[in-house]
């Protein structure tokens, strides 16, 4: 509960300095990220858990928004299968602690296996993946206490969305325009967190009609699909109820036969 209420302010530390005006700044990104951004032709993201369903958001903005082809895979699989390394490519790890050890072995793998250069988008300065990595962009979200990630997992989507937008608009696939709409959209998140925050009794009485139920589906479509995913994930850390999520057309593909 400490750290779903610290949302609106690790995401306004997760913004300060690196959102002015109208824009994102680029140098937020480090030095060179220009030039890396100019070339990059593919982004591939592997991460586990919470984080990987953070990536999984990214992937869609990744391509609706700065028209870059993107791929994500949980780590534990992209590190124990043989691949194929896109030409250009840009391997991102998304992690909370900088630690996880499949998250370490895939970006290790990557180097070895020709990737252009490695982002990492991680909460711990001076872990390993930040260490490791060309690049580092922090999530500034605090210590991350619960084993249930909340406030990392909403400040990762914010820097995956201010990443996608620096690098669409170094390429020319986003203008003025959708930059200005996308800051201004961040900029509004701290206060609607807030106010989503203020709903603490309204869902409490609506849990009671839920409270006695042993299996749950969350669905979802588009970038939805995703926070489906981590919705079940959370229900199952914290309730120890059954949860799976589905894109919402496949519920007629089988998992209607359960309701
Ligand atoms: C779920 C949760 C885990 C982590 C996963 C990756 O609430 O906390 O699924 O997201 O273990 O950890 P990091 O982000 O530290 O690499």
């Amino acid at each position: 509960q400490k750290e779903i209420h610290e949302q609106p302010v690790v995401l306004k530390d997760t913004l300060e300095g690196r959102v002015t005006g109208n824009s994102i700044l680029l140098e937020s990104f480090g030095a060179n990220s220009a030039d890396m951004f100019n070339q990059v032709e593919h982004v591939q993201i592997v991460a586990c858990g919470t984080s990987f369903n953070a990536g999984m958001v990214a992937k869609y903005w990744c391509e609706s928004l700065a028209k870059v082809s993107c791929d994500i895979e949980i780590a534990s699989e992209f590190r124990y299968r043989p691949f194929v390394t896109r030409a250009n490519s840009l391997l991102i790890t998304i992690s909370q602690s900088g630690e996880t050890a499949d998250t370490l072995a895939a970006l290790r793998l990557a180097k070895e296996k020709g990737y252009m250069a490695a982002m990492t988008i991680c909460n711990v300065p001076g872990s390993s993946l930040v260490r490791e990595s060309d690049f580092a962009f922090m999530t500034r979200a605090g210590a991350e206490v619960g084993v249930a990630s909340t406030k990392a997992f909403t400040t990762q989507r914010a820097s995956l969305l201010m990443f996608v937008t620096a690098m669409g608009k170094q390429k020319g696939t986003i203008d003025l325009a959708k930059e200005a709409e996308i800051v201004k959209s961040l900029n509004e998140l701290p206060v609607q967190l807030e106010n989503a925050l203020t709903s603490n009794a309204v869902i409490e009485s609506l849990a009671e009609d839920f409270a006695d139920k042993h299996h749950s589906l969350f669905l979802g479509r588009g970038e939805f699909f995703p926070i489906a995913v981590e919705a079940a994930l959370k229900l199952k850390e914290i309730s120890y109820i059954h949860a799976e999520a589905y894109a919402a057309g496949e519920l007629k593909h089988g998992p209607l036969a359960l309701i």
